[in-house]
């Protein structure tokens, strides 16, 4: 496995590999303090492709003045060595200024589909999200990238991103991996202590309880909300941020389900820590052998 910190020697390793003809190059981009989750996405892309690339980046442009940029944890060494038994050919690690020089100047928007949710949390979010995975894509040129459905709307609009944008890489959405408890799993996981760990759970019971509400027939959004909020507010640790019901893939705000998928996702924190999960009602995706939806 090499580690590659410079953007030029990126390109050139991936340049070389797609002028051989023969292998194609899957792509899991990241921001490091590597869990279980991550390693999915790592073996999916090793499953499906001859040469796996992992980048880990912190990606400033993604953090708002308030958020966590610096004390996000950041451990190479350890994540290299995952990534290493997970068979991964290359790590891109650049620095900060090799993504974004001095007067670094375009950013990339997706409209419409970045504004709620978590856009609307977190402003400006997914411009840093769409821009460095743009750039990203274009130093890599994976045939195939790998996200988590954990973060569904950064899903959304990355797909979106990539029709409008016609690069030339297909893309997959692998489920969400829990601890047994249920806890979507996340890098700041870590940042909960072992109260705060069990309140977080609140997150997947709240969900869960709203997809035993729509199995035995409820369709009104706003009772199923009701349900969410009540289970959340009954968890002292816990503050709603929001929970909201959308169409799965256009995002669509709905009064009723009917008969397309819906999403239903929500933000929390617990204590100071802000953890978001979802899941999909009414799913009918199709599923490949390495459970993306295609
Ligand atoms: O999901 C993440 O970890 C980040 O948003 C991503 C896709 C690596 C871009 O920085």
């Amino acid at each position: 496995m090499e580690i590659i910190n410079l953007r030029q020697r990126m390109i050139s390793v991936a340049r070389e590999i797609r002028r051989e003809g023969n292998r194609t190059i899957g792509f899991v981009p990241t921001m490091g303090a590597l869990h279980a989750g991550h390693l999915s996405l790592v073996h999916g892309a090793r499953a499906k492709c001859d040469v796996v690339v992992v980048s880990v980046f912190v990606n400033p442009a993604q953090f708002g003045p308030r958020e966590d940029f610096a004390a996000y944890p950041r451990d190479l060494t350890r994540d290299s060595a995952l990534l290493a038994e997970c068979n991964v050919d290359y790590v891109f690690a650049p620095a900060v200024e090799e993504i974004y020089p001095k007067n670094f100047s375009t950013y990339v928007t997706v409209e419409g589909l970045s504004e709620g949710l978590e856009g609307a949390s977190r402003p400006g979010h997914f411009r840093g999200v769409t821009t460095v995975v743009a750039l990203l894509l274009n130093i890599i040129r994976p045939d195939f990238a790998f996200f988590g459905q954990k973060d569904a709307q950064q899903a959304i609009v990355i797909k979106q991103m990539v029709r409008d944008l016609a690069f030339d890489s297909g893309v997959f959405v692998l489920p969400t991996a829990r601890a047994e408890s249920g806890l979507a799993l996340s890098s700041r996981n870590d940042y909960l202590d072992e109260k705060e760990r069990r309140a977080a759970t609140v997150l997947y019971r709240s969900l869960s309880g709203a997809a035993a509400e729509y199995d035995k027939g409820e369709r009104k959004v706003a009772r199923l909300i009701e349900g969410v909020k009540s289970r959340v507010d009954a968890e002292p640790l816990a503050r709603l941020d929001y929970v909201s019901i959308n169409d799965a893939e256009t995002l669509e705000q709905l009064d009723r389900i009917e008969d397309r998928p819906a999403l239903i996702s929500l933000a929390v924190f617990i204590g100071k820590t802000r953890l978001i999960d979802n899941i999909v009602l009414g799913k009918t995706e199709k599923q490949d052998a390495a459970g993306a939806i295609a």
